[in-house]
């Protein structure tokens, strides 16, 4: 399993969403996880390691010393946007990209964990916005399709570059 960078076709596909959470599946998030903290992520989604799952991790920190904080979302549903906030943000997926994107500033979040266990949280400010990004990967959609007229020209080059 490894990470895949745009412009790899696997990023824009929909992901299914799981019908059972079972071994392979927890499967899946552990080396979802493992990569995660490898590559110094705060979030990765499957379809960016070119698996069509609606699955994705996160960590506030991306600290693999604090792995009680880590987070895991299956079939993740977002509703009540409420409010924006714009800051910098990355993906795994483009190294080096950092540019800033508009978000809800807060997000009602209705998923599973890997055990199961519904989730029903709403979240604010930076664990909403990866949320939202990580939410955007399982349906095709990425942090460049966000990007406003400044960030479009300011990474022109660096998206050309990837493409
Ligand atoms: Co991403």
């Amino acid at each position: 399993m490894k990470i895949v960078h745009y412009p790899h076709p696997a990023l824009r596909f929909p992901a299914r969403p799981v019908t059972v959470i079972d071994n392979e599946i927890r499967k899946v998030v552990a080396q979802l996880l493992d990569l995660m903290y490898e590559n110094r992520g705060l979030g990765l989604a499957a379809p960016q390691v070119a698996l069509p799952y609606q699955i994705f991790v996160w960590h506030p920190e991306g600290d693999p010393e604090k792995r009680d904080l880590e987070r895991v979302f299956i079939n993740p549903v977002l509703s009540e946007r409420k409010g924006t906030q714009e800051a910098d943000e990355g993906c795994l997926s483009f190294p080096g990209l950092y540019q800033k994107v508009r978000r809800a500033k807060s997000v009602r979040v209705q998923a599973y964990d890997q055990h199961g266990k519904a989730i029903d949280e709403t979240l604010t400010d930076l664990p909403s916005r990866i949320v939202q990004h990580e939410t955007d990967h399982l349906h095709g959609r990425l942090f460049i399709d966000l990007f406003g007229t400044v960030a479009q020209v300011a990474s022109r080059k660096d998206i050309a570059v990837f493409e």
